[in-house]
């Protein structure tokens, strides 16, 4: 990444609707207009378009489509906000690859982002789907010291941030399913898949990893995944700046993450959650290894166990688990 780039898109973002002069650029960058001129060039291979107009100068016309580090950077320094960003052309997944370069001793925090998965997985190990360049396919790793079974309500808080940021950046509300998946309509949109490494008595290193599908085009799912599967574009009727929704999502998980080591989180999550929960009040079934119960979902608890009441009228929590809707079976 040249910082020269990074610095232009920070000059033309923080002035979207009017020209930023060459010389103007030149200037700050301390190099020749012609030089500025070939890393616009390169910008453009890059996905960028500029209005270019004479004695005025640039400004952008386009953005790129696909994850662009420097946009995102640029993006991210205009609101102060640091967190390391690699983004990658494909990986197999992004959580491998965070926990491998954790493995390495990168230093945390950092996040991957990647425009293509070859081998994106989901919970159980099932396969996520990652073939095109429209979403979003993400993995942040942490060093927390935190005790091992606060994982499951790190991921549910997650999901509640990133419910929050979703009403904010889109205008529209998504669901929670408890414990991972964001919906709408009963349709996926993203799901979640937290992985610690784990000493005896704290995580090692945490890696939160989120798929979220932004752009994917309404009849462009594999038939398997066509009537369960939805996008935020798809949702909302127009497309999403990519780049600007990965910034947003980076500075929402860096402050979620300090708020749930510092236990700021403690007082709001489950009544956030119960608010955006789209189980509570719904007959649904409880699959939890060889364990199979009936009930109605009443909400979480305060650690994000799942709370149903059963057929006999007792409550019972979950802290794992996979959720039906009853009458779907
Ligand atoms: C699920 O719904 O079961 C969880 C899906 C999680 C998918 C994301 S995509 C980015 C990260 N890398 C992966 O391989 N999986 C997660």
């Amino acid at each position: 990444m040249t910082n020269t780039e990074l610095v232009i898109l920070r000059e033309l973002n923080a002035a979207p609707n009017e020209f930023v002069s060459g010389a103007q650029l030149a200037t700050k960058l301390s190099i020749s207009r012609v030089a500025i001129w070939q890393h616009m060039e390169k910008l453009r291979r890059e996905g960028f378009e500029f209005e270019a107009v004479r004695a005025r100068g640039y400004r952008i016309s386009k953005h790129p489509t696909a994850l662009h580090a420097i946009y995102i950077e640029a993006i991210l320094e205009a609101k102060q906000r640091t967190f390391p960003l690699t983004v990658l052309d494909e990986v197999d997944s992004t959580n491998d690859e965070a926990a491998r370069q954790l493995a390495d001793g990168r230093q945390t925090p950092f996040v991957i982002l990647a425009r293509k998965q070859t081998k994106g997985r989901g919970r159980f190990g099932r396969v996520w789907h990652s073939d095109d360049h429209h979403n979003l396919y993400s993995s942040f790793a942490f060093r927390p010291q935190l005790a091992p079974h606060l994982m499951p309500t790190f991921t549910l808080w997650m999901g509640v941030n990133i419910c929050e940021l979703i009403t904010n950046f889109c205008s529209m509300q998504a669901g929670l399913k408890w414990p991972n998946d964001i919906v709408f309509d009963g349709r996926k949109a993203g799901g979640m898949l937290t992985e610690a490494r784990i000493d005896s008595d704290q995580m090692r290193d945490l890696v939160f990893g989120l798929g979220l599908n932004v752009n994917n085009p309404a009849g462009a799912w594999p038939t398997e995944l066509a009537s369960r599967a939805t996008s935020l574009a798809e949702q909302s009727g127009e497309p999403l700046n990519l780049n600007r929704f990965a910034a947003a999502l980076i500075g929402r998980v860096s402050l979620a993450y300090k708020q749930f080591v510092e236990g700021d989180h403690t007082t709001t999550f489950a009544d956030t959650w119960n608010y955006y929960d789209v189980l509570r009040g719904q007959d649904i079934v409880v699959l939890n290894g060889e364990q199979r119960i009936a009930g109605t979902a009443s909400g979480i608890d305060d650690t994000g166990s799942l709370l149903i009441r059963d057929k006999q009228g007792r409550s019972q929590r979950f802290t794992a688990g996979e959720v039906t809707l009853e009458k779907v079976l």
